[in-house]
């Protein structure tokens, strides 16, 4: 829904006023091989993440940062939320005090042992590989919305995003931004491996694949289906309200309420197709042949259409 997300605004607020007191080279740090942001992460958070007790009815989605994880994010909350109403549950939802950073990977050391008594069903966000996540997720069946994104749009908008948000090393050129993404400098790793690794999961009966662009198609049966997976049983016309209120315009709009200052850089454009304005012909061979090498052929890939969304 779209009440003010106090917590998540802070979270935000503090890193981004962290990071403007930070050089460059100081935003990232490595763990296990992967990049993040050490405003938002830190090591001694994802040894605590191993406490976190997953349960079968949790409603989790996992997505490389930019492939839409705001946007299925706001269709999940609302989904819960609304049937929760629907049920008379509305405390579990509305407490604020509750209320937890919903990307699982940024918080404090103690999130998780709150998490474990938080009332179900939680809803939880994640950008981690899989072997990267709490071993009870997928020991305890909890199901996972996984969310994908055509590669090309996906580093547009992490270019954009790069530049806006101080958490993130910035660019001075696309060209600059382009050799990063395609050599795992990025924080949460290189979105090939991403697609790889999550691939392995992709046949799991607990684990829905959905693409972005599939949802900017045909929003109203993206809903209906993520409802159907995760058992959240609605009405046509609640299930219509949850569509509204995700559309790009009703997000941008609320977003200051939902996201603060972040909401500004974060719901840019909203579309398909909007890497034709940066790619030149050598980027695009380059990642038509990544795309190739690490992905094609595999059941993410081919769910990507990379045919359609991505060739010149
Ligand atoms: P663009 O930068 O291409 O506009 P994430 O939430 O994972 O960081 O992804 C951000 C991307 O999702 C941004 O893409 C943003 O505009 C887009 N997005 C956010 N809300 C959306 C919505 N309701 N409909 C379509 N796209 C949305």
């Amino acid at each position: 829904m779209e009440k003010p997300r106090k917590k998540f605004i802070d979270v935000v607020d503090k890193a981004m006023v962290a990071a403007n007191t930070m050089d460059r080279d100081e935003l990232l740090f490595s763990y296990k091989g992967i990049l993040y942001p050490v405003t938002v992460c830190s090591p001694e958070v994802f040894k605590a993440m191993e406490s976190l007790e997953a349960r079968s009815d949790d409603v989790i989605l996992a997505g490389y940062p930019k492939s839409g994880t705001n946007w299925v994010g706001q269709i999940l909350s609302d989904l819960v939320a609304t049937f929760e109403k629907k049920m008379q549950n509305e405390e579990s939802i509305n407490d604020e005090d509750l209320e937890e950073f919903p990307y699982l990977e940024v918080g404090d050391t103690g999130k998780y042992e709150r998490m474990n008594k938080l009332p179900s069903r939680r809803v939880i966000f994640t950008h981690l590989l899989p072997d990267n996540l709490p071993r009870s997720v997928f020991q305890n069946k909890a199901k996972i919305l996984l969310l994908i994104r055509n590669p090309k749009d996906v580093a547009t908008s992490f270019y954009h995003f790069s530049n806006g948000m101080s958490v993130l090393p910035s660019y001075e050129t696309w060209d600059d931004f382009f050799i990063a993404f395609m050599t795992e400098k990025m924080p949460w790793g290189s979105y090939f491996n991403y697609l790889s690794e999550w691939n392995k999961y992709a046949e799991d009966e607990n684990v829905m694949t959905i693409t972005y662009e599939e949802l900017k198609e045909n929003r109203a049966l993206g809903v209906k289906n993520i409802a159907a997976f995760f058992g959240i049983s609605l009405t046509e016309e609640e299930l219509q309200g949850v569509v509204e209120r995700s559309s790009f315009q009703s997000m941008k709009e609320n977003s200051l309420k939902t996201h603060g200052a972040l909401g500004s850089i974060l719901f840019r454009k909203g579309g398909v197709s909007d890497w034709k304005s940066l790619f030149n012909e050598d980027q695009n061979e380059k990642m038509d042949k990544a795309f190739e090498e690490h992905i094609a052929g595999t059941k993410l890939g081919m769910k990507l259409k990379y045919d359609v969304y991505c060739r010149a």
